[in-house]
């Protein structure tokens, strides 16, 4: 086994004929490459469906990011959502990038932790943690963010009785307000995002977090760390996420006020945007080359933070966010096989063996991922094509798609889904997870490996009482 020490790498984007990311795009030979590796021949070696991540693209984005905010403001920490893409090869990445991260439940506490990420720089979110998952977070050190009124309680009782010190914080409930009729992305049902953030379940009110501080304080071995909140895909408009900083700080003056307590950080989580010239992104809003970029969230949020800190006479806190589909997202192409071409009256099916079971939201959301035939991908787009997975619904991954006349065996790419793929994907109909695989210059190697019957099947369990029954002859 090679084993490649390449860190950091080469970070110079590539020039194609046609660039779909700094190092995505159309290759020398007319087909799609990713980074130095020609994707036809990565498909033809690993197989189909295949989830293919750029690592340079990954550490390009990242690097971005974090420099436009750095560039912002004096202290800034960038926690990679884990949920977006789990992969221990990405994490690992993230890890040499300097990047902390979000996590949900033990199994992605677990991966970032097995993959060596630095407990301190991890936060653990959600709604309903269980005293295992919260156990763990003690035990290793993570900084737990709120989001019951008796998480505190349970957390307390496990610091006790394992002698261990915790780092907390609060997931709020921001009162958005100058946001009452601001219209976004539907992504959390109807109504402005407002109502949309306020309809979600998470978060703590305004007395609550007043409530949770004072009980806080009072335990020696609990160390109140930060206040958090998470805007989530409602809106591709900075201005929103501006105001949502800005919120932050007054909370932080409320709970001086009212709880003697300054909070020393905010974490203002992700949903951030990006966008392609081809598009990409929610039905409802998709994004193109106007979408906003890392510089223009940098400079809207830490403006407005500045702000009303020196408005409020508070410090300025540590500033730590969270983006996830921002940074996967664009590192990432899902590859499937035409399989079955049906030509209707008025409408042309194009069947691939990727289906809305490897890119969820192409279905759940409408999600538009741009597509691309990987060989002679520059080809004249000739036709309207659905291009459709093989599951029993409709299984739309592409509708109303230009593409150049496809046919059995042929190749089709989707673009920017290294987030919320893999890491979402589902098994309807027994369909056997993809593989993955991370492309570095013209090396391809495997980070997941392809899923095989024994992994599905190997799950089920008969009842004892049933096994003679269903061998029974037929009367
Ligand atoms: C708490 C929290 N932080 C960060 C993220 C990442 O969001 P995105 O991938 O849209 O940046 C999520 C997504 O659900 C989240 O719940």
């Amino acid at each position: 086994m090679t084993i490649h020490t390449r860190i950091p790498p080469q970070l110079d984007p590539r020039k194609y004929s046609v660039n779909f990311g700094e190092f995505i795009g159309i290759g020398p030979n007319g087909n799609l490459w990713v980074d130095g590796c020609d994707v036809k021949a990565l498909a033809d070696r690993f197989g189909t469906p295949l989830f293919v991540i750029s690592e340079n693209q990954l550490r390009f984005t990242y690097r971005r990011f974090r420099d436009a905010f750095r560039s912002q403001y004096p202290d800034v920490e960038i926690l990679f959502a884990n949920k977006s893409n789990n992969g221990l090869a990405i994490r690992h990445i993230m890890n040499q990038e300097g990047a902390g991260g979000d996590c949900f439940g033990v199994n992605e506490m677990y991966l970032a932790l097995l993959a060596g990420t630095n407990p301190k720089t991890l936060v653990l979110n959600g709604s309903n943690k269980q005293a295992d998952e919260l156990e763990m977070a003690i035990l290793n050190g993570l900084c737990i963010n709120i989001d019951a009124m008796d998480e505190l309680e349970i957390i307390d009782a496990i610091c006790r009785r394992f002698g261990k010190e915790v780092d907390i914080g609060i997931r709020l409930k921001l009162d958005l307000d100058p946001l009452a009729k601001r219209e976004g992305v539907a992504m959390h049902g109807p109504g402005t995002l407002k109502q949309q953030s306020d309809s979600t379940k998470w978060g703590m009110s305004r007395e609550q977090t007043v409530d949770i501080v004072g009980r806080a304080k009072k335990l020696p071995h609990v160390h109140l760390k930060e206040i958090h909140f998470h805007l989530s895909r409602m809106s591709n408009d900075p201005r929103d996420f501006a105001v949502m900083a800005r919120e932050m700080i007054t909370w932080s003056s409320y709970l001086r006020d009212k709880a003697g307590w300054i909070p020393p950080c905010i974490d203002i989580g992700g949903g951030w945007t990006f966008g392609k010239w081809y598009g990409t992104g929610p039905g409802a809003q998709i994004d193109d080359a106007s979408a906003p970029g890392p510089e223009d969230y940098a400079n809207l949020c830490c403006v407005a933070i500045k702000d009303e800190a020196q408005k409020l006479g508070l410090p300025l806190p540590k500033l730590r966010l969270e983006p996830g589909r921002a940074l996967s997202g664009p590192a990432g192409i899902s590859v499937g096989r035409v399989g079955a071409v049906k030509q209707g009256d008025n409408k042309k099916w194009v069947n691939l063996d990727l289906s809305t079971n490897h890119l969820p939201w192409a279905g759940v959301m409408s999600w538009y991922y741009h597509s691309v035939p990987v060989v002679n991908a520059n080809a004249p787009q000739s036709e309207v094509v659905d291009l459709v997975g093989s599951l029993c619904n409709s299984d739309e991954v592409g509708a109303h798609r230009k593409m150049p006349p496809l046919s059995r065996g042929d190749l089709v790419a989707f673009l920017d889904t290294g987030g919320y793929t893999e890491s979402c994907a589902a098994r309807y109909n027994a369909q056997l997870l993809p593989a993955s695989v991370l492309v570095c210059g013209d090396e391809a190697e495997v980070t997941t490996e392809r899923e095989q019957l024994k992994d599905i099947a190997g799950r089920f369990r008969v009842p004892p009482r049933l096994l003679a029954g269903s061998f029974a002859p037929v009367e």
